[in-house]
């Protein structure tokens, strides 16, 4: 039976606190009454967490503490008496092989580990990734992509995609995890994600976005095809997957799927006066048009903000921190 203690009803945690993603999370949670304890790696930084401090709620409802989920013990204290826990273990998009899986990994069952000891934990919600979904042989152009679906572990190494077999491994690992110490674990499995940034300085995925408003081909040409999502979005879900107490498994969470020409042309018919650019290099070939099916979260009654809100509301945040775009 389920553990009760008052003080703790409210309480959740959040891993990697002061990140692009994270922060938006803290933000939502606050604002619908959640006692909040964010780990940090730093939490005396100030530059790395003023924008958490600045947060409506923060001063009376959140509490920052120091974590590296790298290493099993710091990242017990954290999350012993928090309700949920809200994990997304590190991002590290262009690092090499051994510098990103096993932090990734590790960093998931370290905190699933702690979570373990929590007796008053309900449910853990687990940020994966697309890229836990998408990197398959055998996508072609009505493939319709569910939670049943699984990246190729083989073909991430084939292609040196790094960042995709950390996801997958990592969430493997810890749906092994949970279901050997009866731990309640749902994962949210987002696209791209885009809006308003709170941190100090850019993420990397932010910055490829700043690129490409800038002209510039690189990044996106990897990217091929994505689905993208609003931060917004992004956060509301893990809240919902964390307060439907019939929520279970994973859930695919996407707006729109779009090749980078698609994007472009979008983004370039709402902010003509930008240098979009207009071609891309496909750096792995044509990628097949698949979708994302996310009937599990629609069904929910969750809805979508277009591809239109995500670069409004992102262009308006880098205006309002000083960048030139
Ligand atoms: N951004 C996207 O488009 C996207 C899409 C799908 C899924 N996701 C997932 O969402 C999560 C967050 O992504 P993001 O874009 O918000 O990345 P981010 O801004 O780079 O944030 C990652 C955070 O992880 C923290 N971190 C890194 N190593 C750590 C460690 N050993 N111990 C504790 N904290 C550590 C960093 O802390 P410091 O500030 O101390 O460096 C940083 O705050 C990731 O799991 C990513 O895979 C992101």
């Amino acid at each position: 039976m389920e553990k009760k203690n008052p003080g703790t009803e409210r309480k959740v945690c959040v891993t990697g606190a002061a990140g692009f993603f994270a922060s938006w999370l803290i933000k939502v949670l606050l604002q619908l009454g959640y006692h909040v304890t964010g780990a940090v790696r730093d939490p005396g930084n100030s530059r790395k967490v003023a924008h958490l401090w600045a947060l409506e709620g923060a001063k009376d409802r959140l509490q920052l503490v120091k974590a590296n989920l790298c290493e099993e013990e710091a990242s017990i204290l954290p999350f012993w008496d928090a309700r949920a826990s809200f994990t997304q273990p590190v991002q590290f998009l262009l690092f090499s092989q051994a510098e990103i899986i096993d932090p990734t990994v590790q960093g998931t069952l370290n905190v699933l580990r702690s979570c373990k000891r929590n007796p008053f934990l309900r449910r853990v919600v687990l940020t994966s990734s697309s890229a836990a979904v998408r990197i398959r042989e055998d996508i072609h152009s009505s493939s319709v992509l569910d939670e049943s679906s699984w990246s190729s572990e083989e073909l991430c190494e084939r292609l040196k995609l790094w960042y995709a077999l950390a996801k997958t491994l990592a969430e493997k690992a810890a749906w092994e995890f949970a279901k050997e110490n009866h731990i309640d674990l749902v994962t949210v499995v987002p696209t791209f994600i885009i809006g308003p940034i709170l941190p100090p300085g850019l993420s990397l995925t932010a910055s490829d976005v700043l690129g490409l408003l800038r002209g510039e081909t690189q990044q996106f040409s990897l990217h091929g095809r994505m689905g993208y999502l609003h931060i917004d979005d992004a956060a509301r879900c893990h809240v919902l997957v964390y307060e439907h107490a019939a929520a279970n498994g994973r859930y695919i969470c996407s707006s729109s799927v779009l090749d980078n020409h698609e994007l472009a042309a979008r983004i370039a018919k709402r902010f003509p006066w930008l240098p979009i650019p207009k071609r891309f290099d496909e750096s792995y070939g044509k990628v097949p048009a698949y979708t994302f099916d996310t009937s599990k979260l629609l069904n929910m009654g969750f809805q979508f903000k277009e591809i239109e809100e995500m670069f409004d509301d992102f262009i308006q945040s880098l205006k309002e921190k000083g960048y030139e775009i």
